[in-house]
């Protein structure tokens, strides 16, 4: 009798479990965030009572463990308590006043729709969400510079600190970002009344992220399954790269899976080389989630004939898709889409016909093209 074609292609030698390497997986144990993980624990610690926690700035280089650790301890916290709730928050998602307000509704147990209501509306249901609980929200606002190119950050903030001045109901909020310089860009008013204290997450260091890697890969792999070097130089090339733990794990992951798709035993030296061409520039992975299909278009259009004027580009995107959007809705596109880092725009006179903008990719082309290989035009609406 055929073997079933999954039970011949599951077997493997190299992976026991690489779940233990995805990004979204919270280890039971941070290594070298243990000073980082008492100092947040201690700014929550009023909420075990109800109390007023203290507000938290995380700041430091990518892969430096801000959200895993943010994540680790509101598990913590949750498991001790119920006292308190943990409400993450990623800006990239949720990235207006609105949106954030309502999640937190959401949240508290309280369904908005989340579109066609007014601000001042979702406000007050918050509100009244928040006087019929006595629990202690924690808000984390992870990529929080994501709202401040929105102008929206100072206006929320300061919806969230009148809860605490005027309802006597207390939040937490912590907030994470890798611009140092995040707290001094916000409204003085709003400064002022979040009395936050700034916690850094320094990058690591070449023998803190072999540490790191080991933990993470005694989990993942099975013994021997990893040629001698591989750890050293994955956490070599992390280091070179401002000590980022996720280039780190990253590598770890494709390597193997390449290992595996090629039927080897081990993963070896070479194996890992392949996997470093394969992992994608950061400001691609944190934005490509909530990447819309109009977006994904005008990338892949750009991949094809970068650079382009802003006419050109819109008249080719027009031409391939169902149902284009306005060019007005076009150009927010755009600016999202430069805001994220991943195109640049740049004004050029066209003579006597006045000044266009010519657009090109920010991140290497290849790496968006893989994107689109991944996700199979997932999301993809061509004609
Ligand atoms: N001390 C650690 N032990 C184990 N894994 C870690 C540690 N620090 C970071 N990681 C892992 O490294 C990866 C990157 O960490 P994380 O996403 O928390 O970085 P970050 O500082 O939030 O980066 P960014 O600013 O780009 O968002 C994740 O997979 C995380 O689990
Ligand atoms: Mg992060």
């Amino acid at each position: 009798m055929p073997t079933n074609i999954f039970a011949k292609i599951s077997a493997s030698n190299i992976f026991k479990d690489e779940r233990y390497l995805y990004p979204e997986y919270i280890p039971e144990k941070l290594p070298f965030r243990e000073a980082q993980i008492e100092e947040i624990a201690y700014a929550l610690k009023p909420a075990l009572r109800g109390g007023k926690p203290q507000n938290l700035f995380i700041y430091g280089e990518s892969g430096t463990g801000k959200t895993v650790t943010a994540k680790y301890v509101l598990r913590e916290l949750e498991e001790y308590t119920s006292k308190a709730k943990g409400i993450y928050i990623n800006c990239f998602e949720y990235n207006t006043r609105n949106a954030i307000l309502n999640k937190l509704c959401l949240a508290l147990g309280r369904a908005v729709p989340r579109r066609g209501i007014a601000t001042d509306e979702v406000y007050a249901e918050l509100l009244s969400a928040l006087k019929r609980t006595s629990v202690v929200p924690i808000v984390v606002l992870d990529e929080v510079d994501q709202l401040v190119s929105n102008r929206n950050i100072s206006l929320l903030l300061y919806d969230l600190l009148r809860i605490v001045e005027h309802q006597q109901a207390y939040i937490g909020i912590i907030m994470i970002s890798n611009n140092a310089e995040l707290l001094a860009m916000l409204d003085s008013r709003v400064r002022s009344s979040l009395l936050s204290k700034e916690i850094l997450f320094e990058p690591y260091t070449p023998m803190q992220l072999k540490q790191i890697l080991k933990e993470r890969a005694k989990y993942a792999f099975f013994e021997n399954a990893l040629d001698k070097e591989v750890i050293n130089v994955a956490a070599a090339y992390a280091a070179k790269h401002k000590g980022d733990a996720r280039i780190a794990i990253e590598s770890l992951l494709i390597a193997g899976r390449i290992a595996e798709n090629e039927n080897a035993s081990k993963v070896t030296l070479a194996h890992l080389r392949k996997a470093f061409e394969q992992i994608k520039p950061r400001a691609l992975q944190k934005a490509e989630p909530f990447l819309d299909p109009h977006e994904k278009q005008i990338l892949a259009i750009l991949c094809r004939h970068e650079p382009l004027f802003s006419g050109k580009l819109y008249e080719l995107y027009c031409k391939q898709v169902k149902q284009p959007i306005t060019e007005r809705s076009f150009r927010k596109k755009l600016n999202r889409l430069a805001e994220l880092n991943l195109i640049e725009l740049s004004d050029v006179s066209k003579g006597i016909r006045g000044r266009t903008r010519e657009i090109r990719l920010k991140q290497p082309k290849d790496a968006i093209e893989r994107m689109f290989e991944d996700s199979q035009g997932g999301g993809f609406h061509s004609k």
